[in-house]
């Protein structure tokens, strides 16, 4: 066993099953003092939002936080996120002309006001108006000339991003920080804002056996050997991926 970088998603994935969430921290604190591996979470939430989910669920303090689908780095439990990333995600990025076109679709209905963050606009969008609505959506942005990424997760929420800014590149640029390989690096999630964690490059992925049909009908098209598809949900998922891969005993 040696050091490698975890990297999750929190809802529906490192949280949703407490007995195997308490199994998995205990591995995870283990393997980072045994052997200096390193704890990221990478969740859709705010800042704000992710201290409710920390407290409730006593998540382990991680050595980074992504918060915000991507858009924000915190390392070290750091009050502020990190200047280097932020100012990777403002180039080309302009928040008001994304609002402005967003506000055009009736059917788009915004998140609260903690959810609006510096380098991410989102709403509430449902199952069947998005069919319709993001085509034209994304050509409206386009029309602007706003480079941007549009993400629709779990069926219901809708984010717009800078084109730079999503979990995967995040991930990477943590990766390169703690100087660590692809082939030492797991990404795990659930939904459809989780697939830029698999999709982005070589890094090994757990996708949790609970996971959401778009991230199952993108994971039917890209199976590759350094992809697991869990049998378990949740943590008691992410256990079983750990093992697959080597990065923890155990068969899977
Ligand atoms: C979290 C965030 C929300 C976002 C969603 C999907 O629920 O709070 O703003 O839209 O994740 O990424
Ligand atoms: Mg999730």
């Amino acid at each position: 066993m040696s050091q490698f970088l975890f990297v999750s998603d929190l809802d529906n994935t490192y949280v949703g099953d407490d007995e195997a969430l308490g199994k998995l921290q205990q591995q995870l604190e283990q393997q980072r003092q045994e052997h200096g591996s390193k704890i990221v979470y990478s969740t859709g939430r705010s800042p704000q939002l992710y201290k409710q989910l920390q407290e409730e669920k006593q998540l382990i303090t991680p050595d980074a936080l992504v918060t915000s689908v991507g858009t924000e780095i915190y390392i070290d439990s750091s009050d502020s996120y990190d200047t280097e990333w932020a100012e990777i995600l403002s180039k080309g990025w302009d928040r008001e002309q994304v609002v402005a076109t967003a506000g055009h679709f009736s059917d788009l209905v915004p998140q609260p006001d903690s959810e609006q963050r510096p380098f991410k606009a989102s709403y509430f969008l449902s199952e069947e108006a998005a069919q319709e609505l993001l085509p034209r959506l994304e050509s409206a942005l386009k029309e602007r000339d706003l480079e941007v990424k549009v993400i629709y997760s779990g069926s219901q929420d809708l984010d717009i991003l800078p084109n730079g800014g999503n979990k995967g590149k995040a991930m990477q640029f943590l990766a390169k920080r703690y100087g660590m390989p692809p082939e030492r690096t797991v990404a795990c999630g659930d939904s459809g804002n989780d697939i830029a964690l698999f999709a982005v490059g070589d890094e090994r992925g757990i996708i949790v056996g609970n996971a959401k049909p778009e991230l199952r009908e993108w994971y039917d098209r890209n199976k590759s050997e350094s992809l697991y598809m869990a049998r378990s949900a949740c943590a008691a998922g992410i256990l079983e991926g750990l093992k697959h891969f080597g990065f923890i005993e155990g068969s899977a």
